[in-house]
């Protein structure tokens, strides 16, 4: 395992661009099982979570090719299985998405469980009601999620939690068939709205996404196309709150400016200068940070993969911060790491409340999951002296090139074999 080192309180300064977002590829691969013939993929970024998820989808027979550094060719036409493993899917939450396209197009599918849950339970029961709801069979028995049946009948689901994946699952196990299906309830993430357009431009017929009610009318089939994934903003978020963070002056482009809003006007409001041009941000910051109150929920709401991020900056910040988690029940394993930088954080129930510091000292610390190694290199890089973070090679599971665009940014990272 690699030693990864950062020294930090550098002036963050300089600009850096976003790679394309790493949740919508992993939903448009999952929606390019639904068509036979090559779909062709721009800007998708190489990281581990979409690798994992072309391995998913090459176990059942798809083909993938990287035509060129970010452009994906998959050809879903021969699939040969419908049965997921448990070896692929213990590495990826997000493997539970293949349910929705195969029993969409086979009537049929076995997965085992999905794992990796380093936030805490992450129960499906969201996803199984809605296929019920379509009057499909969805089970669970022996570790592995059983569903069976067709799309043919009308059908209305309410969400009571606006959950991704159910939403994802549920728009792509309805594009296909006779009936039409109304998910009231539904989340409104970019990421539901891409991979829609996505599907639309195959010629599926779905109207909402972006709403809380999406329609979705079933069609015979759907033709190949070329489409390009929209910007990741939570790697844009990220470097946004990093900036802020360290008094830097970054500028941050290939962002779609209205994703970021949440996260805007949250630094605006800690006393950053956050200026927006179309298609970019420069985030500017020349004092300590304001304390701030932060709600973690479905979008547009702050999102949750930036809390442990805009936590580590609120380290340092002046007065005392309070940040509630609304979306998972467990994602504050992070903190305890930022203790040991010094931070001073009380955890109570979903909520932490940060008393800001004078300065991070650099130590020793241990990631978790992605964004808790993203708080954590965002806290080394506030820290004075250096710091080591174990198991940052998690941060290759979302972000793309992160050490070279650290480093492009004046960041200081090194990487120790
Ligand atoms: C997606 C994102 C993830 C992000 C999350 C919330 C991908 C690949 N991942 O995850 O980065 O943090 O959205 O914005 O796109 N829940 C249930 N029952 C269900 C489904 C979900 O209780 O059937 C709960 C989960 O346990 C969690 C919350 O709802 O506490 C949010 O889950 P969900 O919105 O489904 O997130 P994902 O799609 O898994």
């Amino acid at each position: 395992m690699k030693r990864v080192y950062v020294n930090g309180e550098q002036i963050l300064k300089g600009s850096v661009k976003v790679s394309g977002s790493k949740n919508a590829s992993i939903a448009i691969i999952a929606a390019s099982l639904l068509v036979k013939g090559e779909v062709v993929l721009d800007n998708v970024p190489r990281v581990n979570d979409v690798q994992e998820m072309l391995e998913l989808v090459r176990s059942i027979g798809a083909k993938y090719d990287w035509i060129d550094i970010n452009q994906l060719a998959i050809d879903c036409s021969e699939l040969n299985s419908t049965t997921i493993d448990y070896k692929l899917t213990q590495r990826l939450h997000a493997s539970i998405l293949l349910l929705g396209p195969l029993v969409g197009r086979f009537g049929e599918c076995a997965i085992s469980l999905p794992g990796n849950d380093n936030l805490g339970p992450r129960p499906i029961d969201l996803h199984l009601k809605g296929f019920k709801l379509k009057g499909i069979h969805a089970d669970i028995s022996n570790g592995q999620i059983i569903v069976n049946g067709r799309t043919n009948q009308d059908s209305a689901i309410y969400l009571d939690f606006p959950s991704v994946g159910a939403t994802e699952n549920l728009i792509l196990n309805s594009v296909l068939g006779n009936g039409v299906t109304v998910i009231q309830g539904a989340a409104k993430d970019p990421e539901i709205v891409n991979m829609a357009s996505f599907l639309t431009s195959m010629g599926a017929k779905i109207s909402g996404a972006g709403t809380d009610t999406i329609k979705i009318k079933g069609v015979p089939q759907l033709k190949p196309v070329r489409y390009s994934i929209m910007p990741d903003r939570m790697e844009a978020g990220t470097f946004m709150i990093m900036a802020a963070a360290n008094r830097g002056d970054v500028i941050i482009s290939g962002v779609v400016n209205k994703h970021l809003k949440p996260v805007t006007a949250k630094l605006r409001e800690a006393g950053a200068e956050v200026d927006e041009v179309d298609g970019a941000v420069q985030v500017k910051s020349t004092q300590r940070l304001q304390s701030l109150i932060v709600k973690a929920t479905p979008y547009p709401g702050f999102p949750t993969d930036l809390q442990p991020i805009i936590s580590a900056a609120l380290t340092t910040a002046a007065n005392t911060s309070i940040i509630s988690e609304k979306v998972y029940k467990n994602r504050f394993q992070y903190i305890g790491e930022l203790r040991r930088l010094g931070a001073k954080i009380k955890v109570e129930g979903n909520t932490a409340v940060i008393t800001g510091v004078d300065r991070l000292l650099g130590s020793t610390v241990t990631a978790n999951d992605t964004r808790g190694a993203a708080a954590l290199l965002a806290a080394g890089l506030m820290a004075f002296g250096k710091t080591e973070i174990i198991n940052a090679e998690l941060l290759d599971n979302g972000y793309e090139n992160w050490v070279e665009k650290v480093s492009s940014i004046n960041g200081s990272v090194n990487i120790v074999n």
